[in-house]
């Protein structure tokens, strides 16, 4: 595990932590050698029959949904969690209580999921489904609801689901929520990679279902959920990378804080694993 000094954003108020442990270098050290991006631009390159375009973002859209809905019960688990992450130093009692600002910082991404911006809502799952409807009416000749039946997911990918849904849920304790919240920021950057990876596969191979989608480049418009994708998960990975190093450093036992970034590392391991056995097992329904 790598020492150093955190960058670290000034928050007034705040204690400074001490014997700061930086996991950025491990996380981004692993994240480099993960053949996950790899992995998902061959398969997406070598789409050749065009039903696989809407079945492999029906697929992705699910993922995607699945990994979302953790994010606030992720933020709400570790704000439930007191006695976890204290201030060093401080008072004793609620008065030393960090978990509400380690949650905040995992929030930040939920509170984009649930957006709702000047009457217009912008829910990414509402967002999505105006995505895929579009995706059909451009590519699916039957009536929308109609291709999921022809399409199933199959079971493989529903219990791949259900796992991005529940990982490190079903015991909550002290090492379950240091391995999701290194779960949470593997998700985060690894959907920055993805959605910048469909992005270009979309524009560069299907340019004329992204214009149609596009609607001359309105604001707001059927390719919005994909668009804006491509930019705001970086900032949820930063906000992650953030909670990861607050736990560690504010965790109730500094001597054993070396092991919970451990924890946090092993996470994040499962992340990319998770994801990787995703997209084997979506990309095998089309090989
Ligand atoms: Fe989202
Ligand atoms: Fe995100």
């Amino acid at each position: 595990m790598e020492r150093g000094s955190a960058e670290r954003s000034v928050v007034i108020g705040e204690p400074a932590a001490v014997a700061a442990i930086d996991l950025r270098p491990s996380i981004e050290a692993f994240i480099r050698a993960a053949p996950n991006n790899l992995f998902l631009k061959g398969h997406l390159d070598a789409i050749d029959e065009p039903v696989d375009v809407p079945r492999f973002l029906h697929r992705f859209l699910l993922f995607n949904d699945a990994l979302a809905a953790r994010v606030p019960y992720l933020a709400g688990l570790i704000h439930l969690t007191p006695d976890l992450f204290l201030d060093p130093g401080r008072e004793v009692g609620f008065l030393s209580q960090a978990n509400a600002r380690i949650a905040a910082h995992v929030a930040e991404a939920a509170a984009d999921e649930y957006r709702i911006e000047n009457g217009q809502n912008m829910v990414h799952q509402h967002l999505s489904q105006i995505f895929f409807r579009a995706v059909l009416r451009q590519c699916w000749p039957g009536d929308p609801g109609a291709f999921e039946r022809a399409h199933p997911t199959p079971p493989a990918i529903t219990a791949l689901l259900s796992e991005a849904r529940s990982k490190f849920f079903a015991a909550p304790d002290p090492a379950m929520i240091f391995a999701a919240l290194g779960f949470h920021v593997g998700l985060e950057f690894f959907a920055n990679e993805e959605f910048n990876l469909v992005d270009r596969y979309l524009r560069d191979r299907q340019p004329a279902m992204v214009a149609a989608l596009e609607n001359g480049g309105e604001k707001f418009s059927d390719y919005t959920w994909l668009s804006l994708h491509t930019f705001v998960e970086i900032g949820h990975y930063r906000a992650g990378l953030e909670a990861v190093n607050r736990a560690v450093a504010t965790w109730r036992d500094p001597a054993t804080a070396p092991k919970m970034a451990e924890t946090i590392m092993d996470g994040l391991r499962a992340f990319a694993d998770l994801q990787h056995r995703y997209y084997r097992a979506v990309f095998a329904e089309t090989a």
